[in-house]
């Protein structure tokens, strides 16, 4: 099966690049992806850039030209819901996308016509996460992810979508991946490690915590890879 396996950053793939071993390069639409054989599969790694923009270019480009079969991405995220702590690992039932608003025109916030509020991840991973975690003894959470072009570091913000979305987590690519992968008819599923709590101390909370958070969701992501087909 060829997989794709996506980050945002440089920091949430390398932990993945290191364990894959030896790959190849191939620069596209302004993004290294990487290429290999891992185990029975054939994967593509690529981290996109922050934002949903450059998330979607590569989510595309994986499905489109390197023939993904199925997406996942590791990353870390914002936290809203207060049972989440720093490392925990938080998978997305659905995402959307906070902020966009047409409300002007009648529909609810983060409504694309043509398209809905949520997009639902693939149950088939989900239900193979949470053998993963089972067997790893790790407490894996499940919730809405809420994504929008904005680093959130304000109580208010994270309250408003938290009423409006019922979100338990945010960042800045999960919903645009999602929407990707929804059209190209691939199966997706969005893992995230809290880093911070998108509150006042979030900056520096997200430097603190980037690196060791992005390690724990990338270890589960490729314990996953492995009985992926099984
Ligand atoms: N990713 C991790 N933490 C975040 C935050 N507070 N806002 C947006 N994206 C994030």
């Amino acid at each position: 099966m060829k997989i794709a396996i996506m980050g945002a950053m440089r920091e949430e793939i390398d932990p993945i690049l290191e364990v894959v071993g030896s790959h190849t390069r191939t620069e596209h639409a302004g993004n290294t992806f990487y290429e290999c054989r891992y185990g029975n599969h054939e994967l593509v790694i690529a981290y996109s850039k922050i934002g949903k923009v450059f998330s979607a270019i590569t989510a595309s480009v994986m499905c489109e030209r390197f023939g993904a079969e199925v997406l996942l991405f590791s990353g870390v995220a914002g936290a809203i819901s207060k049972d989440l702590k720093i490392g925990d690992l938080l998978m997305a039932s659905a995402l959307c996308q906070h902020d966009v608003d047409i409300t002007a025109f009648g529909h609810p916030f983060g409504f694309i016509p043509e398209g809905s509020v949520m997009v639902e991840s693939d149950v088939q991973l989900r239900s193979l996460a949470a053998e993963v975690a089972v067997d790893m003894g790790i407490d894996l959470f499940e919730g809405i992810i809420a994504t929008g072009d904005q680093f959130v570091a304000s109580a208010e913000r994270k309250a408003w979508i938290e009423a409006t979305f019922h979100a338990d987590a945010l960042e800045m690519e999960g919903g645009s991946v999602a929407c990707v992968c929804q059209n190209f008819g691939i199966p997706f599923f969005i893992l995230r490690a809290i880093s911070d709590s998108a509150d006042g101390d979030a900056g520096i909370d997200f430097d603190t915590f980037l690196a060791s958070s992005a390690q724990v969701s990338a270890k589960f992501i490729l314990e996953m890879v492995q009985r992926l087909g099984r």
